[in-house]
């Protein structure tokens, strides 16, 4: 009987993977569907992922930052969800992708009706609404998929990957009932980065 273990696909294996994509400069589209295939190995398995970075808190959900790109050009996230908790309607201004380690979240997500010349007033629709659980991968991908909501509307904690095309530490928060339009700083919190207050 083999005792032989298969390598798990890992981050540093995701690190190291996205960047050679990104080396070559693609297009917005192929880098979406790139990293969505890569993310979704990187999520077949959650053995890679740290105990410090699976930590929850009952205040709100938490943003683990796993990785940032010495050039710049993408972070990677862990964010860890009780029962209940969830964003409000928000944007990214860059591409995106999200995978699930652990349970599910639910996302909805919504079409700009209006044409962003006033920054502050933005019209709303919802398009669609999806359960995103293991095996799944959702994406951002600018200038019209990338506004939305995501939640655990399930009973247990949820973990979910996520991996951004900036820095994301400002965005823009969505009140659909009154069209305005926030601008919002976020933070992380890990331990790396120290206590910080927490936006959203
Ligand atoms: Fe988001």
């Amino acid at each position: 009987m083999s005792t032989a273990t298969h390598a798990v696909y890992g981050l540093l294996d995701y690190v190291r993977d996205v960047g050679a994509l990104l080396d070559h400069k693609p297009a917005l589209p192929r880098i979406v569907r790139e990293v969505s295939k890569l993310t979704k190995s990187l999520c077949a398995s959650d053995r890679w992922l740290e105990e410090r970075h699976r930590v929850g808190s009952h205040d709100h959900y938490m943003r683990h930052l796993l990785h940032k790109d010495p050039k710049n050009r993408f972070v990677i996230l862990s964010l860890v969800w009780m029962p209940g908790q969830a964003t409000p309607i928000h944007d990214h201004a860059c591409w995106g992708a999200m995978g699930l380690l652990e349970n599910s979240l639910q996302e909805v997500c919504y079409d700009r009706l209006d044409d962003g010349f006033d920054p502050s007033r933005a019209e709303l629709v919802q398009s669609r609404e999806a359960q995103v659980g293991r095996g799944t991968v959702a994406y951002l991908l600018p200038p019209y998929e990338e506004i939305h909501r995501i939640g655990n509307n399930t009973d247990k904690p949820t973990i979910s990957l996520h991996i951004y095309g900036r820095e994301l530490d400002e965005i823009n928060v969505f009140d659909q009932a009154t069209g305005k339009v926030s601008p919002m700083r976020i933070k992380y919190y890990s331990g790396e980065c120290g206590r910080q207050d927490f936006v959203i």
